[in-house]
C-alpha cells in the first residue's frame, strides 16, 4: 500500500480542502465535509498514466502522442492548425431519442455518466443499448458491479436476447479497478494483434455499472466513498481517452443526496445524463446536462414497459393532463428542451389561507421563481395573493426550466384566483421582468408550429420588438395576440374564444 495522506471532500460537490471546514467554499453547503485517507500523488501518476501500453488508442488518434509530444519526452506547445479535427468518430446509437440525448451517436474515446436514483432503469437502458450495438457488430463490456452476471443475462433475456444467437456481449465480473483496466487493456491488446479478419474495427464500448461498487487499492477508503468515486471514475476516463473506447460510468443519485455521487465526476467526463422517473409513473426521461459533443437541454422521453424502455410517440403533448376542459387554475404554454419542443400544462391553485402563514407548494417548477412570480403578479397586475395559499405543479410529472412558462405560471395563478378559465386552445408564451414587462421566447415559430398542430388557435406572447405587430394578426391556424404587460396578458389570456368570422377581422 502506497503512503497516505489524509483530505477533506465535501459530499456534495466534491470540493476538495486539506483541513475541514464548516461550510464548503464550493457549494455553500453546510456540514458535508468528510475526512478521507487517499494514497500519495507520486504513486498514483505510475498507475494511472496508462502511457506505456495501449497502441491501439494512439493508432485512433486517442493517444496522448502527436504533433507536439515528442518520443523523448520533450514538451512544446503546438499549433492549433496542426491538431486534426477528424478524430470525432459517433459510434451510431438506436433508439434515435437515446443518440439526440447524446449529441446525434456515442463519440469514440468520449465518458458517458449517466446518473439517476436507484431502480429508475438506468441498467435497463444501458443492457437495451448495449444489445443493439452487439446486433450491429460493435462489441460492448458490461461491467458487473452491482449484479451478479446471471442477473445481467436475464434482463437482456427479457429485452429479447438470444443466448443461442448473440455473441459479442461480454461480462466482466471484476470490481477492483486495478484489475479490471488490466483486463480491459489485455482484451483491446488481444482484438489490436488480431489478424485483419477477425480484428473489430470499431472501439468496443465499455459500461461499467456502477462507479459506486469499483474500488482501487490505491484510495484507502471504502468503495462508494467520494474519494474512490473520484479516483476510479479519473481511471476509467484516462482509459476511455487513451484507448478510445467509448466508457458509460452509471451513478446513483440517492433523494436526500447524501451519498457523494456523480456529481463528483461531473468535471471529468464529457457528457452528463440524468435519468428521472415521474413520481411512480412508467414515463422515464433522460435528460443531458452537460455534453461536450452536443446540446445541453436535450431530452428523450421514454416508457418503461414489461420489456423493456421505449421512446414515447406523443412526447410533444406527453404533459398535458388528459381532463383539459374550462376548469380555471390551468395555462399550457410551449417549452424547449434542447432542440425538442412540449406542450406543458401549468396547474395552479390559489385559496384565501386558513393557517398563520400562507402555503407555498410546488412541483415541476422551481419555488423561488413562482414566489417572484407571485410578487410581480401583485404589484403589476393588482392581484392579491399574499393571504393566500398557492400551489402550481406541472400536469404529467414534467419540469420546466424553460423562462418562456413565465406567463403560463403567472396565467395560471390569476385563472385560479379569478375562478375563470382559460379557453383550451389558448397557448400562453413570454418570460416576464420585474417591472412586468412581456419578453419573447426563443425559437417562436417552432413553439408556434407545434401548438398549432396539436390544435391551438390562440396565443398570447409578447409584441415583437420593433413596433411591427401591434395588433393582432394570424399564422396559418393560429391568432397571435401581442402583449406589453402581465395585466394585460392575463386579462386578455381569460377572454373566451372569439367565433371564427370575428377572429378573421380582428
Ligand atoms: P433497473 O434498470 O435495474 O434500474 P437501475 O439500474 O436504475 O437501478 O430497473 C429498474 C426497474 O425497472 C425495476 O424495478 C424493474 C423494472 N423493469 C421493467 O419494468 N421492465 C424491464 O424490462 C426491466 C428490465 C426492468
Ligand atoms: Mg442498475
Amino acid at each position: 500500500m502506497a503512503r497516505s495522506s489524509t483530505r477533506f471532500f465535501c459530499k456534495n460537490c466534491g470540493h476538495e480542502e486539506l483541513r475541514w471546514l464548516g461550510r464548503c467554499p464550493g457549494c455553500q453547503e453546510w456540514n458535508t465535509f468528510t475526512e478521507m485517507k487517499i494514497a500519495d500523488k507520486s504513486a498514483k501518476k505510475g498507475s494511472r498514466g496508462f502511457s506505456s501500453g495501449s497502441t491501439t488508442a494512439r493508432s485512433r488518434g486517442f493517444g496522448t502522442s502527436g504533433p507536439g509530444t515528442s518520443m523523448s519526452g520533450g514538451l512544446r506547445p503546438v499549433p492549433l492548425a496542426e491538431i486534426s479535427s477528424a478524430d470525432t468518430q459517433r459510434l451510431t446509437v438506436e433508439p434515435a431519442e437515446v443518440a439526440r440525448v447524446l449529441g446525434g451517436g456515442l463519440v469514440e474515446g468520449s465518458v458517458v455518466l449517466l446518473g439517476g436514483e436507484p431502480g429508475v432503469g438506468k441498467s435497463t437502458l444501458l443492457t437495451g443499448l448495449a444489445l443493439w450495438w452487439m446486433r450491429n457488430g460493435i462489441k460492448v463490456i458490461y461491467v458487473a458491479g452491482e449484479e451478479s452476471p446471471a442477473q445481467i443475462r436475464m434482463r437482456a433475456e427479457r429485452l429479447g436476447f438470444d443466448p443461442d444467437k448473440e455473441p459479442g456481449f461480454s461480462i466482466l465480473a471484476e470490481v477492483h479497478l486495478e484489475s479490471l483496466v488490466d483486463a480491459l487493456r489485455e482484451e483491446i491488446q488481444t482484438n489490436a494483434n488480431a489478424d485483419d479478419e477477425q480484428k473489430d474495427h470499431s472501439p468496443t464500448v465499455i459500461i461499467a455499472d456502477s462507479i459506486q461498487t469499483l474500488h482501487s487499492e490505491q484510495v484507502d477508503s471504502y468503495p462508494g466513498s467520494p474519494a474512490q468515486i473520484r479516483f476510479c471514475g479519473g481511471v476509467l476516463a484516462d482509459f476511455a481517452r487513451q484507448s478510445g473506447c467509448p466508457v458509460f460510468l452509471v451513478g446513483h443519485v440517492t433523494k436526500s443526496g447524501d451519498l457523494a455521487g456523480p456529481k463528483l465526476l461531473e468535471h471529468m467526463v464529457d457528457t452528463v445524463l440524468y435519468f428521472e422517473g415521474s413520481g411512480g409513473e412508467a414515463i422515464r426521461m433522460v435528460r443531458a446536462v452537460k455534453n461536450r459533443f452536443g446540446n445541453t437541454g436535450e431530452l428523450a422521453v421514454m416508457e418503461m414497459r414489461a420489456d423493456g424502455l421505449f421512446p414515447v410517440d406523443q412526447a410533444g403533448v406527453l404533459f398535458l393532463s388528459g381532463r383539459r376542459g374550462m376548469e380555471p387554475g390551468s395555462a399550457v404554454c410551449a417549452v424547449k428542451n434542447g432542440s425538442r419542443t412540449f406542450l406543458v400544462e401549468v396547474q395552479a391553485l390559489v385559496s384565501p389561507s386558513r393557517y398563520g402563514t400562507p402555503q407555498r407548494v410546488v412541483q415541476g417548477v422551481d419555488g423561488k421563481r413562482v414566489a417572484l412570480l407571485a410578487a410581480i403578479l401583485e404589484k403589476r397586475a393588482g392581484l392579491d395573493l399574499a393571504g393566500c395559499d398557492i400551489f402550481v405543479k406541472v400536469a404529467g410529472g414534467g419540469r420546466i426550466d424553460d423562462p418562456g412558462a413565465d406567463l403560463a405560471i403567472m396565467t395560471a395563478l390569476a385563472s385560479s384566483l379569478r375562478e375563470r378559465p382559460v379557453p383550451v386552445e389558448t397557448l400562453v408564451l413570454g418570460e416576464v421582468g420585474l417591472t412586468g414587462e412581456i419578453r419573447q421566447v426563443s425559437d417562436l415559430e417552432s413553439r408556434l408550429r407545434e401548438a398549432s398542430r396539436h390544435g391551438f388557435q390562440r396565443a398570447i406572447l409578447a409584441k415583437p420588438t420593433g413596433g411591427k405587430g401591434k395588433s393582432r394578426s394570424r399564422k396559418p391556424g393560429m391568432e397571435l395576440v401581442p402583449v406589453t404587460s402581465v395585466e394585460e396578458a392575463v386579462g386578455l389570456a381569460m377572454q373566451p374564444m372569439p367565433r371564427r368570422s370575428s377572429m378573421e377581422e380582428g
